[in-house]
């Protein structure tokens, strides 16, 4: 049975642990064929770890040393240690907002490795790259620091910049086109066995879209900003994810 992923990217949200605690519950539920990953801020982790039974817990950045004179950092070894499995790297507000370049990226992909977690790695266009047809020119750059990974399987979350926190998710035969490049450019670049490359969508992901989304995108799973932040929204992702019945290929 092909097994979907659910990643939820909190962001800088909810603003209480009480609030954190109560969504963390919600989407704590068993699922045979949905990987759940909620990712939410690095000051509630410790307790939602405590609380959470079936699902997974993720990081949404990490530092790319274990310890130091680093100040507001927070190392791939502490959430080690915190026993967190996934980690996003390079999403595009990290990117935009905190300089974040491939070759911080690719420090960060190794640390996190080095580490034994999983790194979903975010990469995806602007809107002037898109017009000006640069799609695959930045994708190609965005996905070198991955090629090098011994990690499996390499996660990749294609989320153009643009339709992130948008009004609308990309057009999902557009998503598949993506999705062919960047799993066609893994393959032959990565020595890596086609299975193990898992590639998801982000970006104004709903309750609505989903559906086509995995359907006619034929990807692997998806990662959830907005539409995470409320249980009637994710579980209704979930669900759907659960009964979808598709080869992604
Ligand atoms: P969004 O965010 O679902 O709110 O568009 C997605 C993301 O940034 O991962």
């Amino acid at each position: 049975m092909k097994k979907f992923f659910a990643i939820f990217n909190w962001k800088m949200n909810p603003s209480s642990l009480e609030e954190a605690i109560f969504l963390a519950s919600k989407n704590d539920i068993k699922s045979k064929n949905v990987e759940i990953v909620i990712c939410p801020p690095f000051v509630f982790l410790p307790e939602i770890k405590k609380i959470v039974k079936n699902i997974k817990i993720g990081a949404q950045n990490c530092f790319f040393e274990n310890e130091g004179s680093f100040t507001g950092e927070i190392s791939p070894l502490m959430l080690k240690k915190l026993k967190v499995d996934y980690v996003i790297l390079g999403h595009s507000e990290r990117r935009i907002y905190f300089g974040e370049d491939n070759e911080i990226i690719f420090k960060k992909i190794k640390a996190a490795e080095a580490n034994k977690l999983q790194p979903v790695l975010c990469i995806g266009e602007t809107k002037e790259q898109k017009e000006k047809k640069l799609t695959f020119k930045i994708l190609k750059k965005q996905l070198q620091p991955i090629l090098k990974t011994k990690k499996r399987p390499i996660i990749i979350a294609y989320e153009p910049v643009w339709a992130i926190g948008g009004k609308e998710a990309e057009n999902p035969k557009k998503i598949y086109e993506v999705k062919k490049f960047i799993y066609d450019f893994i393959l032959k670049y990565g020595k890596i066995e086609s299975n193990q490359i898992k590639i998801l969508y982000g970006g104004t992901v709903n309750k609505e879209n989903i559906k086509l989304i995995i359907e006619k995108g034929k990807v692997d799973g998806v990662l959830v900003g907005r539409a995470s932040l409320s249980p009637e929204e994710s579980l209704k992702i979930i669900k759907t994810l659960s009964q979808l019945n598709v080869g992604t290929r």
